[in-house]
């Protein structure tokens, strides 16, 4: 069953999300790229006055944002076989073609390794780029993006090619916001007390806000061979950087303590251009590293203590509630999501599926998820996500009334099919078997919890709805947003299988 998804857009506050996948299995399964010696240890902290600063990107002075312009204008300007310039640096992360260099394709995406991966990428490029802006005191910025939805103005003006940091075709150049569903994890993110896990901070992270930031930026940013060509890239990680440090500032959380994965290297170039090979464990403090975040505790070394990688895997939630009949998956029909509401019943499984799910669970106790499964997509669409909505009611679409029944946002980055049948490439999903599908998982606890509430929590009238959200230009039609969106959607031919509610 469909509506249109009507005229104007998808805006407002704020709402409870995760993202999930079998993080501990896909852990390992990833290529192992170790070089053989590892990064000689220091000198830690780099030599300078104390730690730097990286600083919010709207808080720089005009004679920083000179410095980083100079900085990227220098690596643009260096050809791109040179292993300190801008392409080649985007190649590290990952190519169209196929990879010539043994530094090539290197991210880290649904593993283990996401988060500590991209720092130490971060690390070497701040030294290449600081040294090719020749100021010493240069600094990655970040945005932040939860307090300013728009694109740091230094990013998009002016608008053409005379401003290193502009860059073509994202949705957000026109100082456009970032809608809530991007960044409606970055709560539930920093609420993880575990680093691993399908409910830990590291995969969270990816998700939402990590991915959805990247969809709803749009253009090269959409897409893991083109991300990092876009200056946006190193923006948007530097925040992602900085929540690590947040998260961990809270107390009460740890990085992982496991040895084979503090033992991983990781190969990148440096500011003289040759090759260094990056040891995990030296990456889990920003204070050793030299840098802190203006708004944010340094991390130190005491922070690595014990969380064995296998412990934190909670038991497995139950299926209560299915869009289709039992069975795996792939056996399910593949439906066309498009610029569409998709409203999907859902009904118990059996009897004692719904009187579980009709339980008043005890306080604290009684965890729901809603699993998207089977989804699909043959490119990601640039600038549209799709948001998941339990029990939202006809007209609180696509108004922010929404928000209340927000559970969870799907986004592309990294996980087309193709992406997905990349030998090792760690998304959890039905990789292989099902040619490319992945799974979503989100917790609905809180609307759960919102609906019981407010009277609205049946068993037996059950649906999710699957819907949109797409980037609105500023003073732009809703026709010709909606136009944009759908001629994206079709060259993206995104499916999904099924629908399910779990308990646990
Ligand atoms: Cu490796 Cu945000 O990407």
């Amino acid at each position: 069953m469909s509506d249109r998804v009507s005229r104007r857009g998808f805006l407002a506050a704020a709402g409870v999300v995760g993202l999930t996948a079998a993080d501990a299995a896909a852990f390992g399964r990833r290529r192992r790229a170790c070089l053989p010696q590892p990064c000689p240890p220091g000198p830690w902290p780099p030599p300078g006055p104390g730690l730097r600063v990286r600083q919010n990107a709207n808080a720089l002075t005009p004679g920083q944002l000179d410095s980083l312009r100079r900085g990227v204008a220098a690596m643009k300007a260096l050809p791109d076989t040179d292993p300190r310039g801008w392409r080649f640096q985007a190649n590290v992360h990952w190519t169209t073609g196929s990879p010539s260099n043994p530094l090539f394709n290197q991210c880290q995406h649904g593993t283990l390794h996401f988060l500590s991966w991209h720092r130490a990428y971060l690390y070497f490029f701040e030294r290449i780029l600081r040294a090719q802006s020749g100021d010493p005191t240069l600094c990655l910025p970040y945005w932040d993006w939860a307090a300013d939805p728009a694109l740091p103005a230094a990013y998009r003006l002016p608008g053409d090619a005379s401003n290193p940091l502009w860059h073509p075709g994202r949705t957000v150049n026109d100082g456009s916001p970032l809608q809530p569903e991007d960044v409606s994890g970055v709560g539930g993110a920093l609420a993880a007390t575990a680093y691993p896990g399908p409910f830990g901070f590291n995969r969270l992270l990816e998700g939402n806000p990590h991915g959805t930031v990247h969809g709803a930026v749009g253009g090269d940013m959409g897409s893991v061979p083109t991300a990092a060509r876009d200056p946006v890239f190193w923006l948007h990680h530097g925040n992602v950087d900085r929540l690590w440090d947040v998260w961990l500032g809270q107390g009460g959380r740890a990085n992982p303590a496991d040895a084979a994965w503090l033992d991983r290297t990781f190969p990148f170039a440096d500011e003289s251009g040759a090759t260094v090979q990056a040891r995990v464990g030296d990456y889990m403090s920003s204070a050793r590293l030299g840098y802190r975040y203006d708004n944010a505790p340094p991390s130190g070394a005491a922070v690595a203590v014990a969380t064995a990688v296998a412990e934190a895997a909670p038991a497995p939630p139950r299926v209560v509630a299915r869009s289709a009949a039992d069975g795996p998956p792939e056996k399910a029909e593949s439906k066309p999501l498009g610029f569409a509401v998709e409203r999907v019943r859902v009904k118990p499984v059996d009897p004692a599926a719904r009187q579980a799910l009709d339980a008043r669970p005890a306080a604290g106790a009684g965890r729901v998820y809603v699993r998207v499964e089977g989804v699909s997509a043959a490119a990601a669409p640039s600038g549209v996500r799709y948001g998941v909505y339990l029990n939202a009611p006809a007209d609180a679409l696509p108004g922010p009334d929404r928000l209340r029944y927000h559970v969870g946002t799907i986004n592309f980055f990294g996980k087309t099919r193709a992406e997905l049948k990349l030998p090792g490439h760690g998304h959890a999903g039905h990789a292989g078997a099902a040619g490319g599908t992945f799974d979503e998982t989100f917790d609905a606890t809180a609307v759960v919890a919102r609906l019981r509430q407010a009277g609205r929590w049946d068993p037996d009238a059950l649906d999710v709805v699957i819907m949109p959200v797409a980037t609105v230009p500023v003073g732009g039609t809703a026709e010709a947003t909606q136009g944009r969106a759908a001629a994206d959607l079709k060259a993206a031919d995104v499916r999904y299988q099924r629908v399910s509610v779990l308990q646990q």
